[in-house]
């Protein structure tokens, strides 16, 4: 007969609680795990972080996590040692390698039992089809390689929290694995009309030879002799683009969401960033080899103080065939391009703060290029503002609503 009497204690008050297994994240304790340097900043400079040994790889490695990479995307550095390989492995995350610097080649197994193998230099990209096994080859005896691998390991190891069906599934892909021209540096042009009238460019492929020398296509919304191109690689939900500034230029600021992988490839400059309210910028130098994330919605806005043509290598998740997230298909749809009184995410040249503008020609005078944006901006009077009009919160224009 059951009690209900209220001195008897019910089973749930006569046990002791345990400790709750909750906040768990399984992509935080595997990389933790994994026995190398994990280093967490705003960026990177790739090309000096530290590195140690990583057993996954039978090579050298390490993390180059960043503030702001959001909840689905990461970075790790892979490094192999002069004439050296790395182990064989497979995984159900997508990645995508940059080589920033080295010679080498890399072996893929695909599902049909065919192998691919193709070499590769500096400013290289490619990536490996879903869950095929893969293994990277140093071609050179003289110096380690090193490559930049972004990735999607955090929604996945989230997702599944189980690292053997990560990391050794034989489930095949046979459809992300792209056609045999995809390994060789060839690929499928085709384009797409966003917002009705803004033409992009698309490239399909597994493999691009050189990023610095790949053709580029006219993209003027983004600023006057901005060129572009967006990439499909191995048929995945990750989005790579490639942008170039031309010299003497920058591009508008915009914000979007968290994760996007900015690598230099070529040329100098900087980027801004800040919040909406902000009064004070942030500051990101880059050259070859740098990489950072912007955080989500926060502007941003490269500039190009070199005299040479600026280019970067952008990835993240949400491809322009898949976009997998609603703020990936509004920026697939134009949304990046258009100003936010329009309700997208840019800012139009003559809606930015003259601070801006002014801090750009000041770098320009320390590295002696001359200002090819003289026809829209009114730049003796920039270079005569008093203090007072340089300070403050960052002036934006008035959005008419989340772009989402
Ligand atoms: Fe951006």
């Amino acid at each position: 007969m059951t009690s209900h009497g209220g001195a008897n204690p019910s089973a749930n008050e006569s046990v002791p609680a345990k400790q709750a297994n909750v906040l768990v994240d399984p992509y935080r304790d595997w990389s933790e795990g994994e026995g190398i340097p994990i280093h967490l900043d705003f960026g990177h400079n790739l090309l000096e972080l530290e590195t140690g040994p990583w057993d996954r790889y039978e090579a050298r490695g390490c993390f180059a996590h960043t503030h702001g990479a959001g909840d689905f995307m990461a970075n790790y550095v892979l490094e192999v040692a002069p004439s050296a390989k790395t182990r064989p492995v497979r995984h159900l995350y997508e990645v995508f390698c940059f080589v920033l610097a080295g010679h080498g080649s890399t072996k893929v197994w695909l599902p049909n039992g065919e192998v691919r193998v193709f070499e590769w230099g500096p400013k290289a990209m490619f990536a490996i089809p879903l869950n095929c096994q893969y293994q990277i080859f140093n071609g050179t005896g003289a110096r380690p390689l090193r490559i930049s691998c972004t990735n999607n390991a955090p929604i996945t190891i989230n997702l599944y929290h189980n690292l053997d069906f990560v990391f050794d599934n034989s489930f095949a892909f046979p459809e992300r694995a792209g056609q045999s021209k995809h390994f060789d540096g060839e690929g499928d042009h085709s384009t797409w009309i966003a917002a009705n009238t803004i033409k992009r460019n698309l490239w399909e492929t597994n493999f691009v030879h050189d990023l610095s020398s790949f053709k580029l296509y006219e993209f003027e919304e983004r600023g006057k002799g901005s060129t572009n191109v967006s990439f499909i690689l191995a048929d995945g939900t990750m989005h790579a683009h490639v942008s170039q500034i031309p010299k003497g230029r920058y591009k508008k600021a915009h914000r979007h969401a968290a994760g996007t992988h900015v690598h230099a490839v070529d040329g100098v400059g900087y980027s801004l960033l800040w919040h909406e309210g902000d009064s004070e910028f942030k500051e990101f130098p880059w050259q070859h080899g740098f990489m950072y994330t912007p955080p989500f919605w926060m502007f941003h806005q490269h500039f190009n103080t070199g005299p040479s043509p600026a280019r970067y290598l952008a990835c993240s998740l949400g491809s322009r065939r898949y976009p997998f997230i609603s703020l990936r298909r509004k920026s697939s749809e134009g949304a990046g391009s258009i100003s936010i009184s329009q309700g997208g995410r840019q800012i139009e040249y003559e809606d930015q703060d003259p601070r801006i503008h002014r801090k750009w020609l000041e770098a320009l005078g320390t590295s002696g290029v001359a200002s090819e944006m003289g026809e829209i901006f009114d730049e003796p009077a920039i270079l005569k503002l008093p203090p007072e009009a340089l300070s403050g919160v960052i002036s934006t224009p008035r959005s008419i609503g989340p772009a989402v």
